[in-house]
């Protein structure tokens, strides 16, 4: 069953996440040499990426971290649309000393997708082949979308691709890449992130439904032996 951390704002929920981070880097990095974890996109994660730029910096050994990014827009790679633009705005431009896996997002959607799926592929995996990522973060979306899987397309039902194209996002921009829900298979811990009144009513919905996507993201985790933990603040919790 997952944790629910509430958190009295956004700022605190952000300051939570990022030693929750933290601590489960160290613990990783202590246990097997190495990191890897993935970002999520959107706009929540980034004051929690600057929190940690700003205050936690010297708490992780970066040069045993890999860094890779849930999902991603096909996009310029400066452009504002970029998820990993923004988190590199946030803290990766701080963190050199750190293995980062970028999607090349600037490429065709296919060829984008082809390239992020052989990099994968070359990760350390357990023993299914799944590549294994220590720490995980991901939003929600107030349809209960998360990376770039929504609701009702036909990416939730495909078991086998580590990631996926998106073509029809109705989340602009409509081109996407995505982790698939396979790609969740070897994580060992998930933090949930949301924060807001506007995600009150999916945070509460995916407590007890399993067909959201973000439902289906912990529920893989989860089944797969992982650690989910939901981290969001009273305003998201309010329906809880
Ligand atoms: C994206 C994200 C997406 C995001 C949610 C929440 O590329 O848009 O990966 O899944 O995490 O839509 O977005 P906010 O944090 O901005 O509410």
């Amino acid at each position: 069953m997952a944790d629910i951390d509430i958190q009295v704002d956004a700022q605190s929920l952000a300051e939570a996440v990022a030693h929750k981070s933290v601590a489960i880097m160290q613990a990783a990095i202590e246990e097997t040499g190495s990191c890897r974890w993935v970002l999520a996109g959107g706009s929540t994660p980034v004051l929690a990426y600057q929190y940690i730029a700003d205050n936690l910096l010297s708490e992780v050994d970066w040069s045993k971290v890999t860094i890779l990014i849930g999902d991603e827009r096909i996009a310029p790679l400066d452009s504002d649309q970029s998820n990993w633009h923004q988190a590199d705005q946030a803290l990766l431009k701080q963190i050199p000393q750190a293995k980062q896996m970028r999607p090349r997002s600037n490429l065709e959607l296919a060829d984008a997708v082809d390239d992020y799926h052989l990099a994968l592929e070359k990760l350390p995996a357990d023993l299914s082949g799944y590549p294994i990522f220590d720490l995980v973060w991901l939003g929600i979306g107030e349809d209960g979308h998360t990376l770039s899987l929504f609701p009702g397309s036909p990416n939730l039902d495909n078991n086998s691709s580590l990631i996926l194209p998106v073509e029809d996002s109705p989340k602009p921009p409509s081109e996407r890449l995505t982790f698939g829900l396979s790609a969740l298979r070897a994580t060992q811990h998930l933090l949930v992130i949301a924060a807001g009144s506007s995600k009150a009513e999916v945070v509460a919905s995916a407590q007890s439904s399993d067909e959201l996507p973000i439902a289906k993201a912990a529920s893989t985790v989860e089944q797969a032996g992982g650690q989910v933990d939901w981290l969001i603040d009273e305003a998201a919790g309010q329906r809880l």
